[in-house]
């Protein structure tokens, strides 16, 4: 398989985008650490692979806790040998109301996991992969449509994802020395669970309610493993892969 002997992490790996992409990635041939809060999704997804879940590690893990991100990392090392890619893929928006009607709970929330939760996995991405033999490695971050332009209601989300872009330009520059490649893919509509209400039917920059067209997850499960397969010398700096209908180009 293209990528035996390759190890990497997938948080939010227990559902949508993250599992697809775990699953993808072990069927590609590498080994990987599933990571997500809740240890059942984890295992469900796992055994999905078959014969393949021989080469996966689940491991319950809050990204916006700094030990627990340790333990994830120090344990897929251990079990694997190294660590070749991350996907700061574990992310979530608040309930789409009011902005001035949220609380600082929700608000806080995002920011925890969204941003510090991924800053978190970058930090100990480095600190791995500086100092493994060979050196570096790739750091792929989930951003979204949402780190360009926001949604009605969802001032947390848009503003964690704009975050993203952030950490992921200065981890591509601080990367560098290393041999540690930053890149980051920014999606629209990918149809799961937590996704489908927009094919239902959500709220417009205009105030009406439309359903909105949607991709199947596989499609960014195969765009994150083809920014992962190049080589560390080069680089998708960023990549956006979108419903092609998806009210997101034109003015609305
Ligand atoms: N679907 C889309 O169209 C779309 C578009 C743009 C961007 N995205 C981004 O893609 C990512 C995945 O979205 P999705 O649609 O696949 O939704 P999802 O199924 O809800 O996936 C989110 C995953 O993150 C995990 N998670 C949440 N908080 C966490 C934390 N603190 N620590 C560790 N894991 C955590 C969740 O598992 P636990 O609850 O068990 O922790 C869950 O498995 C998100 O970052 C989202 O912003 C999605």
């Amino acid at each position: 398989m293209a990528s035996d002997g390759k190890v990497a992490i997938i948080t939010g790996a227990g559902s949508g985008i993250g599992k697809a992409t775990a699953l993808a990635f072990l069927n590609d041939g590498y080994s990987v650490g599933f990571a997500g809060r809740r240890r059942d999704p984890l295992e469900n997804a796992i055994k999905e692979a078959g014969e393949k879940a021989s080469r996966a590690i689940a491991v319950p893990t809050d990204i916006s806790n700094p030990g627990a991100v340790k333990n994830l990392f120090s344990k897929t090392r251990d079990k694997f040998g190294r660590i070749d890619v991350v996907f700061n893929n574990a992310g979530f928006g608040a309930p789409p109301v009011a902005l001035e009607d949220l609380t600082i709970e929700q608000w806080k929330a995002v920011v925890d996991t969204n941003l510090t939760g991924t800053f978190l996995c970058i930090q100990e991405a480095f600190r791995v992969m500086k100092s493994q033999n060979p050196r570096g490695g790739r750091i792929i971050n989930n951003g979204s449509v949402s780190a360009h332009v926001p949604r009605p209601n969802s001032a947390p989300y848009v503003a964690t994802k704009h975050g993203i872009t952030g950490l992921t330009k200065s981890a591509s520059l601080d990367g560098r020395k290393y041999d540690i490649a930053c890149c980051q893919i920014d999606i629209g509509n990918a149809m799961t669970e937590r996704a489908s209400r927009i094919s239902r039917g959500v709220l417009q920059a205009d105030g009406s309610i439309k359903p909105e067209p949607m991709m199947n997850v596989r499609e960014v499960a195969n765009a994150v493993l083809y920014m992962a397969s190049l080589p560390l010398d080069a680089n998708v700096q960023f990549m956006t892969i979108i419903a092609t209908k998806m009210p997101y180009i034109g003015r609305g």
